[in-house]
């Protein structure tokens, strides 16, 4: 328990947990939902209501603590003594925070050089067993799928069921905070456990009769990494929002039936839009996130620009930011103009600055 209630404290009627059940939590879900009317109107909608659910403000920094908190939980609750995760990144520095707080053994499979720096750091220091494969995420998570089947190990990809189960709190805090489902739904794809997650909350709420409506789910890859978008796996997928970097979705079925049932479609943006989002976010709104997480926001824009009827509406529209910009400061950096050196004086700081 911690003192802010989880998301298994907020949400428990509507997860699987009993009064028995051991909760390893660190305070996570109840995040930020920001209006960004900026943001809309740098769009090209600038009647359309936007709100950004921001994700960067779970523990780790990142929308995978709502699904870890209840893996973790429940391999604890069944006698687990280690778990097992391949990532893009987030997914095991979540992992091993979560199992260090279990005081559980957490192994993490990470392709080779394409982790940002901040989640490599945070797998490192809750003291994951980090192990760096020559291969790219998928590789990874066919491993992982393997050695779980093999050993008593417990999967905490979004594979393992509870993950979902807790990430679709997501849906449910957007509901009680906008008192109605939004009109859509905007968020980046990679693994597709996240868009399946949300879409699950949002039918189980509607269903409860605690919103009206469904959202249409607006789910964005990269343009280099779109298995969704083509209809085939990606062989050797590309995109600088290495979060996203995946080539054959474990949950494609989820994501399909997420974009069909609720009316939505499951589009690509360029690496160019998606940093183009990046600095938009950070410099219009103050809103740091990193760059997979910007996806969404790009194919905002996108959307815009192929649906005047959108562009001049005033829907309601969230898009989940899903991870800290501090996790890949190396980005922040490339894209953003260097710091200029100066004398350490008043003057030579007043002739740079051009006043006076
Ligand atoms: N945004 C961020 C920041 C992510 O880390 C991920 C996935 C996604 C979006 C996509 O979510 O996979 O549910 O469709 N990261 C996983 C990881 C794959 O290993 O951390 P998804």
């Amino acid at each position: 328990m911690t003192a802010r209630p989880g998301v298994i404290e907020r949400y428990r009627a509507y997860l699987p947990v009993t009064e028995k059940t051991p909760i390893v939590s660190l305070g996570e879900g109840s995040t930020p939902l920001i209006p960004a009317p900026r943001i809309a109107a740098w769009a090209g909608a600038p009647g359309v209501k936007v709100f950004l659910k921001y994700e960067a403000a779970n523990p780790t920094g990142s929308f995978k603590d709502r699904g870890m908190t209840m893996a973790i939980t429940k391999a604890l609750e069944s006698g687990s003594k280690a778990v097992i995760t391949a990532s893009t990144g987030n997914t095991s520095a979540s992992a091993a925070a979560y199992a260090a707080r279990a005081g559980m053994k957490c192994v993490v499979l990470i392709p080779d050089g394409n982790i940002a720096l901040g989640k490599l750091s945070q797998a490192m220091i809750h003291g994951a067993e980090v192990f760096a494969i020559d291969g790219n995420f998928d590789d990874a998570l066919e491993i992982v799928k393997k050695i779980g089947a093999a050993s008593p190990i417990t999967i905490v990809n979004s594979i393992n069921p509870f993950r979902i189960e807790g990430q679709k709190t997501g849906a449910f805090e957007i509901v009680d905070e906008l008192g109605e489902a939004p009109d859509f739904h905007f968020i980046p794809v990679g693994n597709a456990g996240n868009i399946t997650a949300y879409w699950k909350g949002y039918k189980e709420y509607h269903a409860l009769g605690k919103c009206g409506r469904l959202p249409r789910m607006m789910g964005w890859q990269a343009a280099g990494s779109a298995p969704l978008v083509s209809g085939s796996p990606v062989k050797d997928p590309k995109t600088l929002a290495t979060a996203i970097k995946i080539g054959n979705p474990a949950s494609w079925q989820g994501a399909i039936n997420a974009r069909d049932e609720s009316g939505g479609s499951i589009g690509a943006v360029t690496d160019d839009e998606i940093i183009e989002a990046y600095r938009a976010l950070a410099s219009v709104e103050g809103v740091f996130c990193e760059p997979a997480s910007a996806a969404s926001v790009a194919g905002l824009k996108k959307y815009v620009s192929s649906n005047s009827e959108f562009a001049r509406s005033t829907a309601t529209v969230v898009c989940v930011l899903t991870g800290h910009g501090l996790k890949d400061p190396d980005r922040a950096i490339a894209v953003s103009p260097k710091p200029r050196k100066v004398a350490a004086s008043v003057e030579a700081l007043l002739r740079e600055l051009k006043i006076g």
